[in-house]
C-alpha cells in the first residue's frame, strides 16, 4: 500500500528502514508506556501486526500500530502519534482513516483503542472520528492513570 494523501504527505506501510525514526517519534510523544526499540523490530514484521508511517519528504512524521487477532474480527489501535512541528493539519485524522481502511480489508467490523482520560488531544479526535467510549479503564496506565477503552464499528470502506 502506498497511498498519496494531500500535497507532500504519504501514509504507508512502514519499512525496516523505519525503525529507528518509529523509536524516536515513540520517545518524543509518550512519557511513559512507550513501544521498546525492539517491540518495534518485532511488530515491523509479524503479520499480527500493520505498522502505518505518515512521511512528508521521506521524512516520518507520524505513525499508527493497528494490530490483529487471529480469527477476531476486532482491531486494536495500539499506538498512534504525530510529530509535535506535524500536528493540527489533520494527520492522525488521515492516519486512522488508513488503519479503518486496513482493517476493513482484513475482514475486521471493529477497532478499539485505549486512551489516556487527560489526553484530550487524542479523545477529541477519536470522538470526532465517531469513535464511541466503551470502557473506564482505572490505573490502566504505568503511572497510575486512568484509562478509556474507545470502539468503532467499521464497514469495508474500500
Ligand atoms: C493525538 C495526536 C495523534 C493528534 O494528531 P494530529 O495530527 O495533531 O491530529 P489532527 O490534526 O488529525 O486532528 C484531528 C482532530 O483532532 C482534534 N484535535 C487534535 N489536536 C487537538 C488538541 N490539541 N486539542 C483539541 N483537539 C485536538 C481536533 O478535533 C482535530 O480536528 P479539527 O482540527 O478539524 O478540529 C497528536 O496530538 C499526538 O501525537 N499526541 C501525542 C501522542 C498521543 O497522545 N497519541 C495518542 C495516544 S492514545
Amino acid at each position: 500500500m502506498n497511498i498519496s494523501s494531500g500535497c507532500t504527505i504519504t501514509i504507508q506501510k512502514a519499512e525496516p528502514q523505519h525503525l529507528d525514526e518509529l523509536h524516536n517519534l515513540e520517545l518524543d510523544s509518550f512519557d511513559g508506556d512507550r513501544i521498546s526499540r525492539r517491540n518495534y523490530r518485532r511488530l515491523l514484521r509479524v503479520p499480527s501486526a500493520c505498522c502505518l508511517v505518515a512521511l512528508e519528504n521521506n521524512q516520518l512524521i507520524g505513525s499508527l500500530v493497528l494490530l490483529f487477532r487471529r480469527n477476531s474480527p476486532k482491531a486494536r489501535i495500539y499506538s498512534l502519534a504525530v510529530a509535535s512541528s506535524a500536528r493540527g493539519k489533520g494527520i492522525g485524522k488521515k492516519l486512522i482513516h488508513h488503519a479503518e481502511t486496513e482493517a476493513a480489508q482484513r475482514g475486521c467490523h471493529s477497532l478499539t483503542l485505549e486512551v489516556r482520560c487527560d489526553n484530550l488531544a487524542a479523545i477529541t479526535l477519536y470522538t470526532r472520528m465517531n469513535y464511541t467510549k466503551t470502557a473506564d479503564l482505572i490505573a490502566y496506565y504505568e503511572d497510575g492513570a486512568n484509562g478509556l477503552r474507545f470502539t468503532k464499528e467499521i464497514i469495508d470502506l474500500s
